[in-house]
């Protein structure tokens, strides 16, 4: 049984946290999306996050690897601070891998230049080694046999595969993955959630935005429910799918499981 943790800022299970948000307040204009946001990500820790749409889930996690800029409150990755800019941002959106709903693969290049890119530009990584690299992460996917292929050329579940490599390759410390399989077709779903499910099991921090209930059981440590730019609840999968506490999250499970 994983506790609560929405007011502590400490990680569940003993585990040592590594993203960490505290007081997070975010407006867009009156919009007020974030609202005093806490929340500790432990290493090696699986978060799904789940709830209405607007609620702010994408604006969290751009907000961790600051896509977003917040108006008060801190986040700390592994116990540094967010950077506002410069070598020291880059360096940390290399730790912070993010694979999107729209797999934004580079059209122009390779699926293997697509994996290769940031390693070798931004962690100056040898060509060969990065190549090397590469291949072994695109096999690790799945897609190791079109790596000299376009993405156009490779269907919606097969690049999302490659958009997760692409992320793996840079050795991130977190992955964020907002609504990764909500653009597939419902054949190639599983395709790409069986590959995150390896990757939790390996011991990969993520942090997953989606309503794959299927997922969160498997996977998940931990499931945040949003609301109106708060987290309104948080427990174990079973806890929440089970047996919500909230009427917000209750309301929104009775939507969703409807379908
Ligand atoms: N760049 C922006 N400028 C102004 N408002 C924005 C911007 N981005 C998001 N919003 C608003 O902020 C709120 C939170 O948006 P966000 O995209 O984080 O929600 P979400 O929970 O990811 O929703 P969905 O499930 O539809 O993806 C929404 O009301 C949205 O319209
Ligand atoms: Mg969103």
């Amino acid at each position: 049984m994983t506790e609560s943790t929405g007011e502590s800022g400490g990680a569940p299970g003993g585990r040592e946290p590594l993203v960490v948000l505290t007081d997070v307040e975010k407006y867009f204009g009156d919009l007020h999306v974030l609202q005093k946001i806490n929340l500790s990500i432990g290493r090696g820790e699986v978060v799904v996050v789940i709830g209405p749409s607007g609620s702010g889930k994408s604006t969290l996690c751009r907000a961790i690897n600051r896509l977003e800029t917040i108006e008060s409150g801190t986040i700390t990755i592994d116990g540094v601070p967010l950077p506002e800019e410069g070598k020291g941002l880059a360096r940390l959106r290399a730790d912070v891998g993010m694979v999107f709903q729209q797999f934004n693969l580079f059209a122009h290049k390779t699926i293997l230049e697509n994996v290769t890119l940031g390693p070798t530009k931004v962690r100056k990584v040898p060509a060969a080694e990065a190549r090397q690299r590469g291949m072994e992460l695109l096999k690790r996917v799945g897609v190791d046999s079109q790596a000299e292929k376009f993405p156009a050329q490779l269907s919606g579940g097969q690049q999302q595969r490659v958009a997760i490599a692409r992320a793996l390759a840079m050795n991130p410390k977190v992955i964020l993955f907002d609504e990764p399989t909500s653009a597939l077709d419902p054949e190639m779903v599983n395709e790409v959630l069986d590959v995150m499910v390896d990757l939790a099991r390996q011991g990969m921090t993520m942090v997953v935005v989606t309503h794959e209930m299927g997922f969160a059981r498997k996977a998940a440590n931990r499931v945040v429910f949003m609301s109106d730019g708060q987290i309104v609840e948080e427990s174990d999968p079973d806890t929440f799918f089970t047996n919500p506490t909230s009427d917000r999250a209750r309301d929104f499970l009775s939507k969703i499981l409807t379908h």
